[in-house]
């Protein structure tokens, strides 16, 4: 069997998130003690929406994806070397053969879920572009952690700063935002023609609107050394 941290490498799910989300109780004393609920913007696939229900106790659990089912199933068999399985056609086939473990630390959520209750559950949109999403829903949901993992790098900066308006009303008081993005001294980043972030202007993207609890400014990854920026804060009050 893969093992779980292979498949969702630690720097999409920050270990300071996990480590805050661990404290079931210290942290519905902030949240408040509701069902906790997550949307990860250009998740591409359910991996980091099945941690964050198994091992960190989230229940409304939605993922906004630009690319289709089809693409997104394919993108996370070659991530891990398993392109031969043309079997797995959608993410519940991900999740029975590459996802589902048995035993959790925390929430003991080892119930395999069968295909309807799956979709009730991991609620991901395919073919849906994410200002277009919040103007669809504007106001209309709150989440207590939106996820913006390698997706700002992908937009110029003024549509970035356009979709994190939309996110900041779309976080719970004191909701939590997560980012990660590719920083300015990162090779494979101009290679790809991506967007790149310098500290100074990437912080200023929060300054007004969140208070950090962590902040990461070169983060390197070990596959082909890419260095990312790490943001993870809390909504303040004044938003
Ligand atoms: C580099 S991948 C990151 C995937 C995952 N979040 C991670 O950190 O491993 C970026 C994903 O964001 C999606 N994406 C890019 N722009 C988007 C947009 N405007 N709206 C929704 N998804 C978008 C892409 O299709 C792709 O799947």
């Amino acid at each position: 069997m893969i093992s779980k941290f292979a498949i969702c490498p630690l720097n999409y799910v920050c270990p300071e998130l996990i480590k805050l989300f661990r404290d079931q109780a210290a942290i519905k004393n902030i949240l408040g003690n509701k069902r906790l609920s997550v949307l990860d913007i250009g998740c591409r696939n359910p991996q980091s929406l099945y941690i964050l229900y198994n091992d960190l106790g989230f229940d409304i659990l939605e993922g906004i994806e630009l690319t289709s089912q089809e693409d997104a199933v394919n993108e996370f068999l070659r991530a891990i070397n398993l392109n031969y399985d043309k079997t797995s056609t959608t993410i519940y086939d991900l999740y029975l053969k590459y996802l589902l473990f048995d035993g959790t630390e925390l929430t003991g959520r080892t119930t395999h879920l069968n295909q309807p209750e799956f979709a009730k559950k991991f609620n991901v949109r395919f073919n849906t572009e994410a200002h277009q999403y919040f103007q669809e829903f504007e106001g209309e949901r709150k989440f207590h952690l939106i996820i913006l993992s390698d997706v700002l790098h992908l937009m110029p900066y003024v549509a970035a700063t356009n979709l994190l308006r939309y996110v900041t009303k779309s976080l719970s008081d004191k909701g939590l935002l997560y980012v990660k993005v590719n920083h300015n001294d990162n090779p494979v980043a101009q290679e790809k023609g991506h967007y790149s972030y310098m500290e100074k202007q990437f912080l200023a993207l929060f300054d007004a609107h969140y208070e950090p609890i962590h902040f990461c400014k070169n983060l390197v990854e070990d596959s082909d050394l890419v260095r990312s920026i790490v943001y993870l804060g809390w909504k303040t009050k004044k938003s």
